[in-house]
């Protein structure tokens, strides 16, 4: 056991999760907080490249979605060697979120079923976030909304902050994103995205199952596929976490991450390498936690993976371990 879980366990998996989460998130606000993560920074003899979006990366490694939603802490996170990181997910206005509580941890398994609903302080609160920083690491921004029109505002307001865009229609948590899982309402999302694309984007797709594929959402997959396909999109990450019903939640249900999401992540990456055979970046998002779980990814056919839960799990210098482990 390392010394991180075994604080974790002793002291900060007693504590509500959220509230975990929030004095982290003061901590590594902090101007002093950059000098403390770059204890755990990749050192330059560990670089494995890979490209997302024609980006050339220092690792395959990458922070998800929803760890920074406000973009408030990514001067500390910016040293931890991630090849990039998603910033969000952004909405055009604030947002509260579901009500609390809304995260709870597995430690038994090493996952965590969250209810968030998005809470975050809005674009351009955000905007004022991103405005203050020169970061090293590249930057994605990850946009969601109620309707085609707030995604695409979003688009343009983030442009010039980021390399490239996480289109989010894949949160369990968010009803109304349940409007883009009709086809039609999704490739008019798309096509309205390419008519303003100045930047590359990827879409993150919901997860139907959380082992096995069935037949049932390998069809639902491949129709997204092909639109995909059929509108010259950039990239595609498979995938959030799976809706799950947990009482501990105020609103009885939320989003299983880490790792029993594992083995369903793998199938999804070889499912959707075996339509796209190498010609679109796929990313890998659910239960990784080992180097040996990235090279299968990436054998699979992943450009890369992102990581958010074994993070809680296994600490900040786990980054740092899998770069190293990789070559
Ligand atoms: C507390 C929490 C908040 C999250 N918020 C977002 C979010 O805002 N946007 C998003 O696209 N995914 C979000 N996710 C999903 C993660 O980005 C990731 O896809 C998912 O947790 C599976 O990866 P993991 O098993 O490594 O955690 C969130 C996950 C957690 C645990």
């Amino acid at each position: 056991m390392t010394l991180y879980r075994f604080i974790s366990n002793n002291i900060l998996f007693k504590f509500d999760p959220e509230f975990i989460h929030d004095c982290m998130q003061v901590i590594l606000s902090n101007k002093f907080a950059p000098y403390l993560t770059s204890l755990y920074s990749t050192s330059n003899k560990h670089i494995s490249k890979t490209y997302i979006m024609r980006k050339e990366l220092n690792s395959p490694l990458a922070l998800a979605a929803g760890f920074d939603k406000n973009c408030a802490i990514l001067k500390a996170l910016d040293k931890l060697g991630f090849g990039y990181i998603v910033g969000g997910t952004v909405t055009i206005n604030p947002r509260p979120g579901n009500l609390k509580p809304r995260i709870t941890r597995y430690v038994h398994n090493n996952s965590m079923v969250n209810s968030l609903g998005f809470p975050n302080l809005g674009v351009e609160k955000i905007i004022e976030n991103l405005s203050k920083y020169d970061l090293k690491t590249p930057l994605i921004m990850s946009i969601s909304g109620d309707s085609i029109s707030d995604i695409t505002e979003l688009y343009k307001l983030l442009s010039d902050y980021c390399f490239g865009f996480e289109i989010n229609i894949s949160s369990p948590n968010t009803e109304k994103l349940k409007y883009f899982h009709d086809y039609n309402n999704f490739e008019n999302l798309i096509k309205s995205l390419n008519e303003i694309k100045s930047k590359p984007y990827m879409i993150k797709l919901p997860r139907f199952g959380i082992s096995n594929l069935d037949q049932k959402s390998k069809v639902i997959y491949e129709k997204y596929f092909q639109i995909l396909s059929d509108n010259n999109v950039d990239g595609l990450v498979l995938s959030n976490t799976f809706p799950v019903e947990d009482s501990i939640l105020k609103v009885g249900q939320g989003g299983l991450s880490g790792k029993p999401l594992y083995q369903n992540t793998k199938h999804l990456i070889s499912f959707a390498n075996q339509f796209f055979k190498n010609n679109l970046d796929i990313v890998a998002s659910g239960g990784i936690s080992t180097s040996d779980e990235v090279r299968e990814l990436l054998k699979e056919g992943a450009s890369g993976v992102q990581l958010w839960t074994s993070l809680i799990y296994e600490g900040p210098g786990l980054i740092k371990r899998i770069n190293k482990e990789l070559l």
